[in-house]
């Protein structure tokens, strides 16, 4: 009896300590990947830099109201009246946004009485890159990476159904496109969702059926999104450097994508939530080198953030807390050239240059 007992006894020691050494594996892991991860930034943010952006990234994102313009006015007041000495707008911002003054958290959205949600809580770095479509009210638009959909919902407040402004919000999971339906069903009167949005499921790397059907293109793409990154430890895990080169793949063939359905003049606004410069200003590059569709960059100062080579980039260590939030904002100037129309041999061609390119750029930055 006491022999196993023993027995028992060293066998629990032996698993904790087994249990301990894996423990042990898995910090180690994860602090192998947050090492990778801090000397990759640092490479290209410098030293200096990387210490204030990395501390200012791990912090609580930061939230603003974007009001909901079709929201009962006398609702909205009801619910902001207390919270009004807390509240301020957002004056640089033209879509109406509030924002606490001590950055205490929100009071849920709620419904007005025609069941409309009164606002949006989202990063105001996204109202500005929407602000860069610089919108007409009877603008046609497309938002080629739709889902959840804020950024479709501060389009929305620049568009005026009744002068023709129409939307069409694309999302390729069907799980998010359910979400973004959703929001704006909870948002937006029936029949504006009736008359001026059109729901699509496509896949955004593939050109539209129509080139040159809309006057303005919002391609806020799928990205490395580090900040989320910093504050999830699972999906923390995932990262690695290949995984950057891989979605600027797919962030440039959505940017073809978005200049082929734009009209001549008109704008395309490439954003990421990414601090990459690979996902930012070297797929706008590429784009500029490689795109069948003539383009323009268009550059403007704006009220927060900074300027990058080719557009514009909010980070939070330098505007209160913002962002990150990259755009650049492109404007087609003619049509794609006939005999520049890729043919499959052609693709596979860009491709190898694409890589070789990256390889270049690569050395060119180091
Ligand atoms: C950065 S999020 C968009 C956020 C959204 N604009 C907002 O403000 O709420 C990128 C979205 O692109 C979608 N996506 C990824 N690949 C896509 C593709 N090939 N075509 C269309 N959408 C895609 C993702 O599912 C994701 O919902």
């Amino acid at each position: 009896m006491a022999g196993g007992k023993k027995q028992d006894k060293g066998k629990k020691n032996t698993l904790s300590k087994n249990k301990q050494k894996a423990l042990q594996r898995e910090q180690d892991r994860k602090q192998a990947v947050f090492n990778a991860f801090s000397n990759h930034y640092e490479q290209e943010w410098g030293a200096e830099r990387w210490q204030g952006l990395l501390e200012a990234l791990q912090k609580p994102v930061r939230h603003c109201l974007l009001i909901n313009k079709y929201c009962h006015t006398d609702d909205l007041g009801t619910k902001l009246t207390p919270l009004a000495s807390n509240l301020e707008r957002l004056e640089y911002l033209q879509t109406r946004c509030l924002v606490s003054r001590d950055q205490s958290r929100y009071p849920p959205p709620s419904h007005d009485r025609h069941k409309l949600r009164d606002y949006y809580i989202l990063d105001a770095g996204s109202v500005l890159a929407t602000e860069a479509l610089e919108l007409e009210p009877h603008d046609h638009v497309l938002d080629l990476c739709a889902a959840p959909g804020g950024k479709s919902l501060a389009i929305l407040q620049k568009l005026d159904p009744r002068m023709g402004g129409q939307l069409t919000v694309n999302e390729l999971s069907n799980d998010r496109r359910r979400r973004l339906r959703q929001v704006l069903d909870e948002y937006l009167p029936p029949d504006v969702v009736e008359e001026s949005i059109t729901v699509t499921g496509r896949d955004g790397t593939k050109r539209y059926s129509e080139p040159e059907q809309y006057d303005k293109v919002l391609l806020d793409a799928p990205c490395s999104s580090e900040r989320h990154l910093l504050h999830d430890e699972k999906e923390f895990e995932m990262w690695s450097p290949k995984r950057t080169v891989i979605n600027a793949k797919r962030q440039l063939a959505l940017l073809k994508a978005a200049a082929y359905s734009v009209a001549v003049g008109g704008l395309v606004v490439y954003g990421t939530c990414s601090i990459s410069s690979v996902e930012n200003d070297k797929v706008i590059s590429k784009m500029l080198r490689k795109g069948k569709v003539p383009l323009e960059v268009v550059r403007r100062k704006w009220p927060i953030g900074e300027p990058t080579k080719y557009g514009w980039i909010v980070l939070p260590d330098k505007t209160e807390g913002w962002g990150p939030l990259f755009f650049a904002v492109l404007r087609r100037t003619g049509v794609e050239k006939e005999d520049k129309v890729a043919s499959e041999d052609e693709e596979e061609e860009d491709h190898a240059q694409e890589e070789q390119g990256e390889e270049e750029e690569e050395e060119e930055g180091a």
